[in-house]
């Protein structure tokens, strides 16, 4: 399928489901206030990557917490759940900038889903997604 519908009504805040969209994982993470404002209060000059990578804005768009997660819902984060290193799948919250860790060489992702230790190369990617009222996202 091209598309996935995921349901988000129940997650609740500070948790984190996995859909499946074209084969990968894709994760949806309902972020606390805290764990926004500590996304927020990262500089840009602090990021490996400093690309939105959100295929839903313009290739140039820069990797603030605004840019990564979803508009207007800032507490909703929609990420590929693999690993722009080698392609692992990283495990949510964990890793030392409490997003994700990848354990097959170290990567650290922090609450924005961007890289911040290790090898991997660029921010988690943000797929095309848009929301379908307040409890259904499509992605792709
Ligand atoms: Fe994730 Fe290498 S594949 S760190």
């Amino acid at each position: 399928l091209a598309t996935t519908e995921a349901d988000i009504s129940q997650i609740a805040e500070g948790q984190v489901i996995t859909v499946k969209w074209r084969g990968k994982p894709v994760f949806i993470w309902n972020r606390s206030k805290q764990q926004i404002d500590e996304a927020n209060a990262v500089e840009l000059s602090q990021l490996p990557d400093r690309l939105a990578r959100n295929q839903n804005l313009p290739d140039d768009a820069p990797a603030t917490d605004a840019n990564r997660a979803a508009k207007d819902k800032e507490n909703w984060l929609v990420v590929v759940g693999v690993c722009t290193h080698l392609g692992c799948v990283p495990i949510s919250q964990q890793g030392n900038f409490g997003g994700w860790f990848c354990p097959c060489h170290g990567s650290h992702y922090d609450g924005a889903g961007r890289i911040r230790q290790g090898p991997a190369p660029e921010n988690l990617h943000v797929p095309p997604f848009a929301f379908m009222g307040d409890t259904k996202i499509t992605i792709g």
